[in-house]
């Protein structure tokens, strides 16, 4: 999928190990390359410089950082996401509380947070950049607020449900493209096409995240499956099956219960799998994916169009 820029994100795994080394402390050190090392689709990144690659003005060791930068960011708010939702594996390894504990997670995030805008102060992206970037931040926490005021209330808003994703993952997506592109030196109109590919693919991205947290095994996708049922955060195959279910009481009592067992969890997976939820949450991701591919800006040199569609197609196809 990633074939034009296989060598640049070669180097981002350096950039990245570099980033996250602190000459002052070694726990800081160890923490972030464990966090950096154990792997992740870096998905982030490669639109970053996908799009970049697609402007007149495409220059690796000038995206580069701007790539780690965004990654970093990525990292961080999964460190301090993973305390909140209290899960103890992420990419088949040993979460950062696990492995130490929620003190050090939280502090090695903010860590990590920090490195990321010192790359980008280093580099002079200008305002927008930082202006964006720092918006990203503020809306990744405010999704996760909006999430955490949902909890176990199985608000029934489909439209509550793509408020939150959109904060929390579309917003991101849609970010990395369009600074992206704006680096790589495309024009206003062309980023912002970009921009809304972004927005779409990424609002399909966390629909088949949430898809596979209710379809596969823990070591399918390497972090804690049925975890968001666990969490009490309803997500759209529960949300169709809180409408069309013949067990639609049990499942809200359940999903409402912040006391559940793991065999409530079992049971309210088995109700929502009985449902056609799975598949119409794939329905809503596919409309988002052909969206996607209909506002790719015309000017995209054909490699990047051809790549462009192929991460919307991974996308709908992924199962980690
Ligand atoms: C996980 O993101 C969190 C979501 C927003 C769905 P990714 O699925 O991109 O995580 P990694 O980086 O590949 O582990
Ligand atoms: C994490 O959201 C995305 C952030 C905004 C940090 P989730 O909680 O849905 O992601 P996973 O399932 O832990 O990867
Ligand atoms: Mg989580
Ligand atoms: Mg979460």
């Amino acid at each position: 999928m990633f074939d034009v820029i296989k060598g640049d994100l070669e180097q981002l795994e350096e950039r990245l190990i570099e980033a996250v080394s602190s000459p002052e402390d070694e726990l800081v050190t160890e923490v972030g390359t464990h966090l950096v090392t154990s792997g992740g689709k870096r998905i982030r990144p490669a639109l970053c410089l996908l799009a970049a690659h697609g402007g007149p003005a495409f220059s690796l060791a000038h995206t580069l950082p701007l790539a780690a930068a965004l990654e970093l960011i990525h990292t961080a708010s999964l460190v301090h996401d993973d305390v909140i939702d209290k899960a103890d594996t992420r990419r088949g390894a040993p979460t950062a509380n696990a492995k130490w504990d929620n003190k050090i997670a939280i502090l090695s995030g903010d860590y990590i947070f920090a490195r990321a805008f010192r790359l980008v102060a280093e580099n002079d992206y200008g305002d927008h950049v930082a202006n964006r970037l720092a918006q990203l931040v503020g809306n990744l926490s405010v999704g996760e607020i909006i999430q955490d005021k949902q909890m176990y209330k199985a608000a029934r808003d489909e439209a509550d449900y793509y408020a939150r994703i959109q904060k929390k993952t579309a917003d991101f997506l849609e970010i990395c493209c369009e600074l992206g592109a704006l680096v790589g030196g495309m024009d206003a109109a062309a980023a912002e096409k970009l921009a809304e590919y972004g927005h779409s693919i990424g609002m399909a991205f966390q629909i088949t995240d949430d898809l596979l947290d209710i379809l596969e095994t823990s070591e399918q996708i390497g972090k804690p499956a049925g975890n968001d049922i666990r969490q009490g955060i309803v997500t759209l195959p529960v949300l169709r099956a809180l409408a069309v279910s013949p067990a639609r009481e049990e499942l809200l009592a359940i999903v409402t219960n912040p006391a559940m067992t793991d065999e409530m969890v079992a049971r309210a997976l088995s109700i929502v799998r009985a449902t056609d939820g799975a598949a119409f949450a794939q329905a809503k991701a596919e409309a988002y994916l052909a969206r996607a591919k209909e506002v790719l800006p015309e000017a995209l040199p054909e490699e990047i169009r051809d790549a462009c569609e192929q991460v919307a197609d991974f996308i709908g196809q992924r199962n980690f």
